[in-house]
């Protein structure tokens, strides 16, 4: 079996995983959960997101989160925009990176975005055309490329007919995100196959996330098939407020731990990692949602 040597996290966990909670967290929180995963070593940092703050309050200090960080040469800092509006509030914050976010199931990108698949990707295009104007880099998140918490099973075709329009506004990279967890490896495979048929292998990621506990298995066919992005997120923090019952990615200390393990490098210290997700559990009352985290914690305190 052929593994890359060389494997790029991007740690979503101060948005994906933010959003999802239900107490408030306030910016600097945030921000200082930013800077001790890039003084971690993380690359690639998903930020916030430009949304509406009535649907998800929690990202409504998008713009004081991107202003308070101290930016580190040779980081990138990524952001959600879903439409014009987004797009807009978010340049003046420079990301290195915006996100639109599209659904393989229509019944997911009514209640995410609140329109049909058609009408997500004719609203993506002036999004993704302007951005690439300004020299951002454009990137789409493909939810439910495996299940969906309305529509139950999403046949590939789907994942076909959704990375086929992105492709054809011109967004650069697709991420394949099991949006609710229920994806196993073969699942995960065709869906995966199925994007491929549109973007080359170094244009495509995964984003898993955990609830069923099968992210490191889906992450591991992702890399027998030449994937070598991935989106996950320190502590395992998160979900989807839209995806009821999901938990977060898949955490990234335990997927760093397993590349590691692997002879694969991350450019990652997994120890400063840890100290990461550990700050951020403990502003939010927990135990970090990290088997590696939880074992090599309990070491250090033996
Ligand atoms: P809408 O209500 O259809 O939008 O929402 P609208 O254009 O009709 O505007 C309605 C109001 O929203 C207006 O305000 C707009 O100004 C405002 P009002 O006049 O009522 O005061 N508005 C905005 N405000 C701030 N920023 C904006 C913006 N756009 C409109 N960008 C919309 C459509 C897309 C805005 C809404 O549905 C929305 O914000 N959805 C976001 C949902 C979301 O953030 N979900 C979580 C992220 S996706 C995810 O987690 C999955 C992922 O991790 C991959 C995976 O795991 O699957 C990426
Ligand atoms: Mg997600």
């Amino acid at each position: 079996m052929n593994y890359p040597a060389r494997v790029k996290l991007v740690d979503v966990g101060p948005r994906d995983g933010l959003q999802n909670e239900q107490q408030q967290v306030p910016a600097s929180v945030k921000i200082e959960l930013v800077h001790r995963l890039q003084s971690a070593g993380l690359k690639e940092i998903e930020v916030t997101s430009f949304v509406s703050p009535k649907w998800v309050p929690q990202m409504a200090d998008n713009a004081q989160v991107m202003a308070g960080i101290a930016r580190q040469p040779g980081v990138r800092y990524s952001v959600l925009t879903p439409n014009l509006q987004g797009l807009q509030a978010a340049l003046a914050s420079r990301p290195d990176e915006i996100v639109v976010f599209g659904a393989a199931s229509e019944a997911f990108s009514q209640k995410n975005i609140n329109c049909s698949i058609a009408q997500s990707i004719e609203r993506f295009a002036p999004v993704v055309e302007a951005a690439r104007a300004a020299g951002i880099y454009v990137r789409g998140a493909m939810s439910c490329t495996v299940g969906c918490p309305y529509e139950g099973d999403i046949a590939p075709q789907r994942v076909d007919y959704l990375a086929g329009l992105m492709k054809s506004i011109g967004v650069q990279h697709v991420g394949v995100a099991d949006t609710i967890g229920v994806g196993t490896p073969l699942k995960v495979q065709r869906a995966l196959e199925a994007t491929l048929k549109h973007y080359n292998v170094n244009d495509v990621s995964g984003h898993f996330h955990d609830t069923y506990g099968q992210a490191l298995a889906n992450t591991l066919v992702s890399l027998q098939m030449g994937v070598w992005q991935f989106d996950t997120s320190v502590a395992g923090l998160g979900g989807c407020p839209y995806a009821k019952g999901a938990t977060g990615n898949v955490a990234t200390e335990d997927v760093v731990f397993m590349l590691h393990g692997m002879g694969i490098d991350t450019g990652i210290d997994l120890d400063r990692l840890v100290d990461a997700g550990v700050f951020i559990s403990e502003f939010l009352g927990r135990k970090p949602g990290s088997r590696a985290a939880t074992a090599l914690l309990n070491k250090r305190h033996h």
